[in-house]
């Protein structure tokens, strides 16, 4: 399996994920408890993020006190159900700077078709994170990577809530340099690309369209 491939455990997570994988949680539960997913989630991707001190007074003393180093990071939102972890995400870093990379799955051939691209700048010098709820069969999570490297981006990493393995496989081999962190590696695809037993369609089921 993908080496750099994170499987978060918690509880809480593990909880949440059930309750958003049943096919009668309704709309406003189902985005609520992605936005919590995301924090937790999010709480692993930055566990090693570069620390610096800065000089600060208490009530009681000066004190060298521990700081987030470097630029902001990037948050990169596959569009359009990447955004359902956008907004848990930010609040947990707000000054992060944010992207967008707009891609739909051609139903038939299940490649991915680019439609909008926009994010930061100096993308070589920040940590950037991907998010997409669903790494299925990995070949817009994969494109979306390729575009980003291509602005400049050296230092990414990939968030999502599912993951089936032929997605964790596809984005070893096209990228094994991203790190990827998921609450869930699923059991298969099936024929339409859907992850199985997964929970839907995330971008439908956030958004209540279908
Ligand atoms: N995208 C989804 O929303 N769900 C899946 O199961 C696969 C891709």
């Amino acid at each position: 399996m993908y080496e750099h491939l994170t499987v978060v455990k918690h509880p809480l997570v593990q909880h949440k994920l059930t309750l958003m994988r049943d096919k009668d949680t309704p709309t406003a539960v189902f985005r609520q408890l992605l936005r919590e997913i995301s924090q937790l989630l999010a709480y692993e991707i930055t566990r090693e993020l570069e620390m610096t001190t800065r000089r600060i007074e208490t009530p009681l003393c000066e004190m060298d006190a521990p700081v987030l180093a470097g630029k902001k990071l990037a948050l990169v939102s596959i569009l359009r159900a990447g955004n359902g972890l956008l907004d848990g995400v930010l609040e947990l870093v707000p000054s992060a700077r944010v992207g967008y990379v707009g891609l739909y799955r051609d139903e038939e051939t299940l490649q991915p078709v680019q439609y909008y691209y926009k994010v930061p700048q100096d993308l070589e010098d920040r940590l950037v994170i991907v998010l997409d709820p669903m790494l299925a069969t990995g070949n817009s999570s994969a494109a979306a990577v390729d575009l980003l490297k291509r602005s400049g981006a050296n230092n990414i990493r990939f968030m999502c809530l599912l993951a089936a393995p032929e997605g964790v496989e596809r984005m070893g081999e096209a990228h094994p340099d991203v790190p990827i962190v998921t609450a869930a590696v699923d059991e298969c695809l099936n024929d339409h690309g859907y992850i199985v037993p997964g929970l839907g369609d995330a971008g439908d089921r956030m958004f209540g369209t279908r």
